[in-house]
């Protein structure tokens, strides 16, 4: 067996799942008869050695909870060699060989690092902006986009009693995919995301036009990437003076019960990673594409950038007139 003891950890801004995943890498070590370990606070608690041994039991009743029970850190230090090495010494002292990183792209920088330093890594996509290529979805994004969606519903409700239109600001980083599947899962009239330009003056209109003829209510989604929703919401009113309403989601996005696509998600990645480690495979991401299992390496999916769905926003625009 080329691994025998392998260690996971939790890194960036957390996601829904990101448990389910850490309970999946830990009992499908365990059950292949590996030692497992968790680092606490992810490359923080690798420079600090916070590592401790885990058993089936450490990870139970945790794969319907929120946040990660590991923590989670953005760390400076693991951003230098000297940090890197040291996280990378303080797995080796232990015998540990193999790691899985759960994590987002900064993250996956960090396990491209430890990979280049000779510790087995692979990376499992942990965060809600489905921002990382060569895997179809990541873990959080379905519980993220749910929620969204939720909200949105909520809105819709009391804008029309007031005929007003309500902005609503998504987070998502530098990828507009939040807002696109919330936005057309929602039945928002307009989707804005860093990916493609748009007119306010067109959207203004649009909009003006919409309610002469006798629509109550619009929903605009606004990717946090292309700019404040308070300051799109300024500018579409001062074109066409129907009462604006902004709500910035925030952190709600990232928190409470993953969905069941998140947790079978995890689940599958988890043990696939172990697997990948298993064979012998490392420097690699997990992901799934059109529903296969696919191991990528790191290097290339740190350097390649999403793909966005164009289709599918053609198609949010089509059906929201
Ligand atoms: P996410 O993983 O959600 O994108 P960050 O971008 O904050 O979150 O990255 C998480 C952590 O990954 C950082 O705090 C840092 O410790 C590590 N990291 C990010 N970029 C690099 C890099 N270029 N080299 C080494 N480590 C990195
Ligand atoms: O990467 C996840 C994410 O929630 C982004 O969508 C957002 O831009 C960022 O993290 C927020 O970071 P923080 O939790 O540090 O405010």
């Amino acid at each position: 067996m080329s691994v025998k003891k392998i260690a996971v950890l939790t890194s960036g801004g957390d996601s829904q799942g990101m448990n389910a995943a850490v309970r999946a890498v830990v009992r499908s070590g365990l059950y292949h008869g590996l030692e497992v370990f968790a680092v606490q606070r992810g490359y923080a608690g690798l420079i600090n050695d916070d590592i401790r041994e885990m058993d089936l039991r450490s990870v139970g009743d945790i794969i319907q909870r929120g946040g990660t029970i590991l923590q989670s850190a953005r760390c400076k230090e693991f951003m230098t060699p000297e940090g890197q090495q040291l996280g990378a010494d303080n797995l080796r002292k232990r015998d540990i060989d193999g790691i899985v990183v759960i994590g987002g792209d900064g993250s996956y920088q960090g396990a491209n690092k430890l990979s280049k330093l000779g510790i087995k890594t692979m990376g499992l996509p942990g965060t809600i902006d489905n921002d990382i290529p060569y895997t179809d979805i990541t873990i959080g994004f379905d519980t993220a986009v749910s929620i969204v969606v939720d909200a949105i519903n909520k809105l819709r409700d009391t804008m029309s009693s007031h005929e007003r239109s309500s902005v609503v600001e998504v987070m998502g980083r530098h990828c507009g995919d939040i807002a696109l599947y919330a936005g057309l899962a929602s039945g928002a009239e307009t989707i804005l995301v860093p990916e493609v330009p748009f007119d306010l003056d067109e959207i203004a209109s649009r909009m003006a036009g919409n309610f002469s003829q006798g629509k109550r209510h619009s929903i605009i989604v606004v990717a946090e990437g292309v700019g404040k929703g308070e300051d799109i919401a300024a500018e579409i009113m001062r074109r066409n003076g129907i009462e604006a309403r902004v709500t910035v989601l925030g952190h709600i996005q990232r928190g409470g019960a993953p969905t069941h696509n998140d947790r079978v998600l995890a689940s599958s990645l988890g043990d696939f990673a172990v697997r990948k480690l298993i064979e012998g495979d490392s420097g690699k991401s997990c992901g799934i594409i059109k529903g296969e299992l696919v191991a990528t390496d790191i290097d290339k999916v740190v350097n390649s950038k999403k793909q966005f769905n164009m289709e599918l926003y053609e198609l949010a625009k089509r059906l929201s007139q």
